[in-house]
């Protein structure tokens, strides 16, 4: 496997690295991950993280176990560990079904490190097609808001959301951008505040209930999210607090984007009510830690509900912005996302 560097992703000497990202912006540590227990444990602890990314990881992991000399049934069970490791996105899932293609030829260890090779260079390809489409729909001295961290970090190209910031920012058209702290885990606050101060984007930082206010003073132009799993009807899982941004948005008649490649696209999945929620840990809400430290504020016999993620329903949204353009709501409607 050739050598390979990217934000969050290295291969040195046949050995895959990930940028910690709960580390972050404090540390920068790269930890290996060279066997399929550790990025498991890699992508459950938000090491890793961003559906593009865990499923470009994933296939790297696998491409570099095949040229190690595992065996097929022993990939093949790589592959089932860690289609399980993310049950929302659906990008890893997509990933993974090309791996085990790529498995299946008579020449499978290059036919894998091609396939995974290709899917990083697709995921470059698709950010900036994303970019370039969403930041048409940028109006010049723009004030947007974003959620979670859909950059660099989360992809190996320019991100989903941020992409569309960044080609915006890059034609001159933001005024702002508002970050989204983005609890529990704090992405936005940690991660996308980070990434824009390196970017050279204007940004302030806010608690995920200022978000209202903010867009009742009419200080937000429009709304950019990432997502985990679009379903056939256009439902989006994504980030916990996306569904309550949505409903502000409505209120406020504030359009609202979903920016994702297709490789988030399920036509397979109906609707959002037929995504899976990853639930966590109670300590992310009890308290929070990270390079920083820890700290737990809550009763210790606490009890706590944390879904990772919430569905958005379509009748929300007012564009998707794929690698291919911008979908519209009467295409929604009419079936875009359904399977062929
Ligand atoms: O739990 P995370 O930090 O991986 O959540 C990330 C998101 O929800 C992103 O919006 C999504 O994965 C798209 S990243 C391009």
């Amino acid at each position: 496997m050739p050598t390979l560097n990217t934000t969050s992703l290295k291969i040195r000497d046949n050995q895959l690295w990930i940028l910690d990202q709960q580390a972050l912006p404090q540390r920068q540590i790269w930890r290996l991950a060279d066997d399929v227990e550790s990025l498991v444990e890699h992508i459950l602890t938000l090491r890793v993280r961003g559906a593009p990314l865990i499923g470009l990881s994933a296939s790297l992991l696998l491409a570099l176990l095949a040229e190690r000399g595992l065996s097929q049934a022993q990939l093949e069970q790589a592959l089932i560990t860690l289609r399980e490791s993310r049950p929302t996105a659906v990008n890893l899932m997509n990933n993974l079904a090309r791996m085990q293609q790529a498995l299946l030829r008579p020449d499978w260890v290059n036919s894998m490190m091609k396939e995974a090779l290709r899917l990083l260079d697709e995921d470059r390809i698709l950010c900036d097609s994303i970019a370039n489409h969403g930041a048409a729909l940028v109006k010049s001295g723009s004030r947007l808001l974003t959620h979670c961290n859909t950059g660099g970090l989360a992809t190996v190209g320019v991100g989903t959301a941020i992409g569309v910031i960044l080609r915006a920012h890059q034609q001159g058209k933001i005024d702002n951008v508002w970050v989204d702290e983005t609890r529990p885990l704090l992405q936005g606050g940690r991660l996308t505040a980070w990434e824009l101060g390196e970017l050279g984007i204007p940004y302030r930082l806010i608690c995920d209930s200022m978000a209202a206010t903010l867009m009742a003073q009419g200080q937000v132009d429009s709304i950019w999210v990432g997502a985990d799993r679009i379903a056939a009807n256009g439902d989006v899982a994504n980030k916990i607090g996306t569904y309550s941004l949505a409903v502000l948005a409505h209120y406020h008649h504030i359009p609202f984007y979903v920016a994702a490649p297709h490789t988030t696209v399920d036509p397979q999945c109906p609707n959002g009510a037929a995504i899976p929620i990853e639930q966590r840990a109670t300590s992310e809400v009890t308290g929070v830690s990270g390079s920083f430290g820890e700290c737990h504020w809550a009763p210790q016999d606490a009890q706590v509900y944390n879904p990772a993620f919430d569905v958005t329903p379509a009748t929300l949204i007012s564009g998707w912005v794929l690698d291919s353009g911008v979908i519209t709501p009467q295409q929604v409607q009419a079936g875009f996302f359904q399977p062929e």
